[in-house]
Parts: structure tokens; C-alpha cells; sequence
């Protein structure tokens, strides 16, 4: 069997979209043969609701919630403890960790990695988990790879993928390593073009979802978003009532008003053909709607009238998007 279709799930904003809900909405309502990770390591956090159960993942692809085999391909970065931690996890939580299979071309985070981290990547606000220096010794050809490391052996894959097959995105269109505000950006390629990394033509991507939130969060540091976003009075009942603190370092997102310039031109280079818009009801239960369009602040009087404004203006400007959804309107979402 040869690959028949590939689906690409990716970020719009800083992360932190909503994508493992996406995700799993995807895998519930299609069938696919594998879900895929293609860039980063434990630096991301993925939250999945399973029969109303929360379930937290970093690193393994959503498809073991859903008996999908899951495949961290080979431009992730794979911290072997926490690995262990996460499959052990789920295991105990009666997921079939069989499923999960690593590439042996993925690049692993030593003790040495988080160590460089902590002390020379603070000022960035990075994760801690390692990640700009396990990079760095990737592609300066002196990283150790995941077919070494004797504790992996077991879960090693490097076969073809095959039939229908969903790449999960980490982080978020402006976390990337090319387009995002240098250097607070990740380390990795978070566009989908970087998803054909896992062992496909780009002719066989059929549809690119792409998630955005209908607000503006950054967790970590980044001059786009000041530290004075934290006393502003609005944006903080936003935090407030979005639960905006982050999933992997506990830190409050420093939240602004949606920027839709940035988020078209996010649209416009991914090629997303699907873009689902999360958090309404955050905006719904604070009872304000503002947004940013040419560099403008543009206010609403309800939720109707902001999401026909978004919907009108990204139809009138991104060729690529064939449709538009808001979180209330799609199942899990
Ligand atoms: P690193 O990927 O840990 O090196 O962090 C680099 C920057 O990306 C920091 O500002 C992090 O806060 C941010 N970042 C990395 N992964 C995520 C994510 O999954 N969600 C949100 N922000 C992230
Ligand atoms: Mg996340």
C-alpha cells in the first residue's frame, strides 16, 4: 500500500491554538492510518479530552488516544526519560503504547542540552527542555540520534507511511524558525511545508487545517507582546477567563486582541485550506470584541458581528481557505 492521502494540522498563532482538540476532532471523524509529529520535542503541550477524561501529552502524537499508530518523525527531538514518563503514562491509563513508534533519524536531548538551556537561553523564555541547543549539535552534524540510544530500541520505526495520514503540528506559525520574531522563535519548522520531512511528496497533501484562536496568546518571552499586556485590565479578565497559563511551564500567557494582519499573513504562507477559530466563548463570557486589522483596533458590539468581519475579510484576502469555523459550531471544539 502506497500513501493515498496526507491532512496537515499546523498552528496560526504562538501556539497554545487549540490544536490537540483539532486534532483529535480530526482523528474521530476520519479515518487515518497514522498520526505524525514532524518538528520539536516536549517543548509543546497537547491536552485531549477522552470520554471526558483530560489527558496531557508533550511529545507522543494524539492518534494513541485513538488506537491510531502514532510516529514521532525525524526532525523531532526526543528526550529519552521524559519519553519514557510520557508512555508510561499512558500505559497506566490503558492506551495501547504500542502504537508509538519513533524515527531513528530523530535527534536526542541530553542532561547537557537542558543544562545549556537553562543558562544561556533564559533571556528567550524558552521551555527549558533543551531544545535550541539539541538543534544546534543537529545541524552542526555533531547530534546523537535516536538509533544510539539502547532504552529506544524497542520503539524504533523507520518503514514507509501509508494510506491516510494526519501530521500534528507543534507550536505555531510565529514560533518558527524562519518566520517568527528572531530569536524568540523555536528552533524548528512549524509551517506544514516542514511536515513532508516525515517521508512524502507535497503532492499528496490534500487539506491543511489550520487553528487560531480568536485572541492573541504568547507564553514566553517575546518584544511583540510586552509585559505591560499584564496589566491591562481587559486583556487580564481574557487570561482570566481563558485559563491562559501555559500547559508545559505553567506560566500566564501574555494575551492581546487578534491581530488579523498577521493571522492573513500566516494564512497566505502555509496555503491552510480549512481554518478553525477556537475560544468564541472566551470572548462570549467577557463580553468584549476587539480585533487588529491595518494596524487598527476595530471593536464589535457581539460575537456575530466580529466573526462575520473575520469571516468576510479572510475570504476577501486568503485564495487558499475554502472554509471557516468557530469553536461552539464544531464538535469537541
Ligand atoms: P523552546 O522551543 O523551548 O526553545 O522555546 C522557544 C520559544 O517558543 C519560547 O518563547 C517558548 O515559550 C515558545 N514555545 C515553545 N513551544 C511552545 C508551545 O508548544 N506553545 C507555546 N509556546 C511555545
Ligand atoms: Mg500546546
Amino acid at each position: 500500500m502506497s500513501i493515498s492521502k496526507v491532512d496537515i494540522c499546523c498552528g496560526l498563532n504562538w501556539g497554545d491554538e487549540a490544536k490537540g482538540k483539532l486534532v483529535a476532532h480530526l482523528v474521530k471523524n476520519n479515518h487515518y492510518d497514522y498520526v505524525c509529529r514532524w518538528a520539536g520535542g516536549n517543548n509543546a503541550g497537547h491536552t485531549i479530552y477522552v470520554d471526558g477524561k483530560k489527558y496531557k501529552t508533550h511529545l507522543i502524537p494524539s492518534g494513541v488516544f485513538y488506537n491510531v499508530k502514532s510516529i514521532i518523525g525525524p526532525d523531532c527531538v526526543v528526550n529519552p526519560e521524559s519519553f519514557m514518563g510520557e508512555l508510561n503514562y499512558l500505559r497506566e491509563n490503558g492506551f495501547d503504547t504500542s502504537l508509538i513508534k519513533i524515527s531513528p533519524k530523530a535527534h536526542i536531548v541530553t542532561e547537557t542540552h537542558i543544562n545549556e538551556d537553562k543558562e544561556k537561553y533564559k533571556d528567550q523564555g524558552t521551555t527549558s527542555n533543551g531544545i535550541a541547543p539539541c538543534y544546534k549539535d543537529k545541524y552542526g552534524r555533531k547530534g546523537i540520534r535516536a538509533e544510539s540510544v539502547d532504552s529506544l530500541k524497542d520503539y524504533l520505526w523507520d518503514e514507509m507511511l501509508e494510506g491516510n495520514v494526519l501530521c500534528e503540528g507543534a507550536q505555531g506559525f510565529w514560533l518558527d524558525i524562519n518566520y517568527g520574531n528572531y530569536p524568540f522563535v523555536t528552533s524548528s519548522t512549524t509551517l506544514p511545508y516542514g511536515a513532508c520531512c516525515l517521508g512524502f511528496p507535497p503532492q499528496k497533501i490534500d487539506k491543511i487545517y489550520g487553528a487560531s484562536k480568536i485572541y492573541d496568546t504568547r507564553s514566553g518571552t517575546d518584544p511583540l507582546f510586552p509585559e505591560s499586556l499584564l496589566e491591562d485590565p481587559e486583556l487580564m479578565s481574557i487570561v482570566k477567563a481563558g485559563g491562559e497559563i501555559g500547559t508545559t511551564t505553567g506560566r500566564i500567557r501574555k494575551t492581546n486582541w487578534l491581530n488579523l494582519d498577521k493571522l492573513i499573513v500566516a494564512l497566505n504562507i502555509t496555503g491552510v485550506t480549512d481554518i478553525i477559530i477556537s475560544k468564541i466563548d472566551v470572548l462570549e463570557k467577557v463580553g468584549l470584541y476587539k480585533l487588529f486589522h491595518n494596524s487598527d483596533i476595530i471593536c464589535f458590539e457581539n460575537m456575530e458581528e466580529m466573526q462575520t468581519y473575520i469571516t468576510t475579510t479572510i475570504s476577501g484576502t486568503c485564495d487558499y481557505v475554502k472554509t471557516i469555523s468557530y469553536s461552539g459550531n464544531v464538535e469537541g471544539i
